[in-house]
């Protein structure tokens, strides 16, 4: 790889994209905002870039990538689309959506990317950043959440820069990420399953497909068959412990709060912040993992994370805190 001791971080003007777009088509890695979290982008075609991309996140290779693609007919070359997959593309892309579906045959994806599997994962974000550079590069560009394995998602340049920084050859900083959390997972391939909760509530999609979502199957996944194997336990992991749904601080915990309330023994906690003193979870996503890198950063054994409705984003939220909180492997 081409990447210096420390990779250069450049804002996001058309110098820098068409600088990324050069970058990608020569085989390296670029991270880049989009609206969910920062992704690592690498040529979706190439599968030495993916393999490089694999090495550089210590992925498991049998974990497979999100192609992400600039419009419709671009999504169509990949995968197969059935009336419920244009329905829900037609009222969520570009967007925190993304569709798992029967791969095409022509489907010009490497192997590794899909991790052998007969199923892609396809997504269109709407950042006009990753849009730019989905157009310049003219080809699917598999990104996945830009940190080391297991860690948890960047939403800002800084947070991908700490997590890869000398390991990739570009990051382009474009402010942080609208939404905070990383899309949706629908798998449409034997009915409609809700795959991982994200940045598009569950409620908007079964309203578009008329019928609810299937839940994933329970527990870990098996690494011979991966549905969804992001839904490995312990993922998305700060340092500290998470003691969740806390209606009490301990002494020497910080506490990430939700609502104008704070849990009792808040003036005990070695640092507080609220993910929306409002009570907003739209607001609360989107400050989720950069509130869990600050508290995390704070050097404490625990953190007490007050109860969240399990309701809009607040599945997503819940998903990603019970992950963050199981044991580690
Ligand atoms: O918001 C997002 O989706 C971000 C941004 C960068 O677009 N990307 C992202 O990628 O979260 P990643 O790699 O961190 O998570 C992708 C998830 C993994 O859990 C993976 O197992 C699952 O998608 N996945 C990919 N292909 C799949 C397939 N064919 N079947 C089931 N799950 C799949
Ligand atoms: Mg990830």
């Amino acid at each position: 790889m081409t990447a210096a001791a420390t990779t250069p971080v450049v804002p996001a003007d058309a110098k820098a994209i068409a600088e990324a777009a050069r970058i990608l088509l020569a085989g390296g890695l670029v991270a880049f905002p989009t609206e969910t979290v920062y992704g690592l982008g690498a040529d979706a075609t190439n599968g030495t870039a993916v393999a490089r991309l694999y090495a550089a996140k210590g992925r498991p290779s049998f974990n497979p990538l999100i192609a992400h693609v600039h419009d419709l007919p671009s999504a169509h070359r990949l995968a197969i689309f059935d009336a419920a997959a244009e329905r829900l593309a037609a009222a969520f892309w570009p967007g925190p959506l993304t569709l798992v579906l029967r791969k095409s045959a022509a489907c010009p994806v490497s192997e590794l990317a899909t991790a052998g599997l007969d199923s892609i994962a396809v997504r269109m974000p709407s950042h006009p950043v990753a849009r730019d550079l989905l157009r310049m590069v003219g080809r699917p560009i598999v990104a996945p959440s830009a940190n080391r394995s297991g860690r948890l998602s960047p939403t800002t340049a800084e947070h991908v820069l700490a997590e890869l920084g000398g390991r990739i050859d570009l990051i382009i900083d474009g402010g942080p990420a609208q939404v905070g959390v990383e899309s949706t997972i629908v798998a449409l391939l034997d009915g409609p399953m809700l795959l991982r909760p994200g940045g598009l509530a569950r409620e908007e999609i079964e309203r578009v497909l008329g019928r609810e979502l299937a839940p994933a199957p329970p527990g870990e996944v098996d690494p011979e068959a991966p549905l969804s194997p992001g839904m490995l336990a312990s993922h998305y992991a700060p340092r500290a412990r998470l003691r969740l749904n806390a209606d009490s601080v301990e002494a020497g915990e910080a506490l990430l709060a939700f609502g104008p309330k704070l849990a009792r023994g808040a003036e005990r906690a070695a640092r507080v912040l609220n993910l929306s003193p409002s009570g907003d979870l739209v607001e609360a996503a989107a400050n989720l993992f950069s509130d869990l890198r600050m508290l995390d950063a704070a050097g404490v054994a625990s953190i007490a994370v007050m109860p969240i409705p399990n309701e809009g984003l607040g599945e997503a939220i819940n998903d990603r805190l019970a992950r963050g909180a199981a044991p580690r492997g």
